[in-house]
């Protein structure tokens, strides 16, 4: 195709290829007729909350899903790991990346313990386990992976770590419902995984999260400390716990969802290979590498952009696409150990982390996206690469995406 043809980018003047804005997620749910019947019954007969039947059918099906002795419903993943941090200890340093969402870390925090931030890996994002390996201290009371983007981490690496320590090891798993490792569904691994329902991830429910973990013991502590401590039927308090309860109508969206997670997945990674082939000739763009033993749900389609080879900053790119109907997200940039509220924690160098968050770019993916919207986004990408030096100038000139004239 020449540039002729495509016209020019909006930025420039020209038409955006993508026709209507293409959001960075767009939540598919069920339809209401779909969880109606049930909904009225429950509001009929009051039971909205408190561990009712749904949210009861719904630990009991994810058990099986993940493979797990116990799911532990709750109401959303911060909530989730901050009652997982606080049942596992009372005082200490959790290891984690700091290329993560900031929950990751505040959880931490708000659970009374100190979040030690280590590197990840350069192609996958994931905790590096050497790292990790090189941060353990007396004072360590959990090693903490997040599986970025729906890729697992290098969890028989980071398992054999805190095995040789006697550390236990806890995965937020925020991104990773329907991913897995070894052929194994991500659920199943480490003491505990904790996942999101947010809106914004692939199996959204509005505001929700489950744990899963095969520990009984731990399972009886998260039930307690999920319904502010206090056992079935008592007024007493056993332990000083917060409200962490799943209400019943996320629990009805989560059971529909249920039943076609695993072909969102299988539709999210059919649109990763189309785009990956529609742009594998441009220079300067890499995707997350995919180890040859995990299976990504593809929560998140992440880019590194080289803005020497491809011509144009992430942070350039990131404009010029906004302009071009698509809206992309600069994930985690800032990296949460140079977040203000971080300010004064521990962490070493962490150059990896630096490097992937100040070149990182999020497009838009999700599991109801059409081949013809994949394809107008690959489109716009070929031609930002192709007027690249027009595009440089023209933010050059508006002084816009800071350091886009400087590629
Ligand atoms: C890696 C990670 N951990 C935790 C969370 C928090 O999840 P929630 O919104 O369910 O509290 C998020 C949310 O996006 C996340 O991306």
């Amino acid at each position: 195709m020449t540039q002729t043809e495509w016209g020019k980018p909006a930025l420039l003047g020209g038409q955006p290829i993508v026709e209507a804005p293409l959001p960075i997620v767009r939540p598919l749910l069920p339809p209401l007729a779909a969880i109606q019947e049930r909904l009225d019954a429950a509001m009929q007969s009051g039971q909205l909350t408190n561990g009712g039947r749904h949210v009861q059918a719904l630990e009991a099906q994810l058990a099986a899903y993940f493979a797990v002795a116990h799911v532990v419903a709750v109401n959303n993943a911060t909530i989730g790991l901050l009652l997982l941090l606080r049942a596992l200890a009372a005082d200490g340093e959790v290891i984690l990346p700091s290329f993560t969402y900031a929950a990751s870390a505040h959880a931490v925090v708000w659970a009374g313990l100190r979040p030690v931030f280590v590197d990840i890996l350069p192609d996958t994002y994931t905790l590096d386990p050497a790292a990790v390996a090189r941060a353990i201290t007396p004072r360590t009371a959990a090693i903490m992976g997040v599986h970025i983007y729906g890729h697992p981490c290098e969890i028989d690496d980071l398992q054999e770590v805190a095995d040789h320590h006697g550390i236990p090891l806890i995965f937020d798993a925020a991104h990773a419902m329907g991913s897995r490792y070894r052929q194994q569904r991500v659920g199943g691994f480490g003491l505990a995984e904790v996942f999101s329902f947010h809106a914004t991830k692939i199996f959204p429910v509005g505001e929700g999260s489950v744990i899963a973990t095969s520990d009984t013991q731990l399972a009886q502590k998260l039930r307690l400390l999920r319904v502010f401590g206090s056992p079935p039927g008592e007024e007493n308090t056993l332990l000083p716990g917060l409200n962490g309860k799943m209400q019943e109508f996320n629990a009805l969206i989560g059971l529909e969802n249920l039943k076609n997670i695993d072909r969102y997945v299988t539709q999210r990674r059919a649109l990763v290979d189309q785009m990956r082939a529609e742009i594998a000739h441009l220079p300067g763009l890499h995707f997350q590498t995919q180890r040859p033993h995990v299976y990504s749900n593809y929560q998140n389609l992440s880019l590194l952009v080289d803005a020497g080879a491809f011509g144009l900053s992430r942070d350039a790119l990131f404009v010029a696409l906004r302009a071009d109907n698509v809206h992309t997200r600069r994930y985690f940039h800032p990296p949460v150990h140079r977040h203000d509220a971080y300010a004064g924690s521990e962490h070493a160098h962490l150059p990896v982390t630096d490097r992937v968050a100040d070149t990182v770019l999020c497009l838009p993916i999700y599991s109801q996206m059409q081949a013809q919207e994949a394809h107008a986004l690959c489109l716009t990408l070929r031609r930002l690469h192709a007027f690249a030096p027009a595009v440089r100038e023209r933010l050059r000139a508006e002084g816009a995406a800071g350091s886009a004239g400087g590629c």
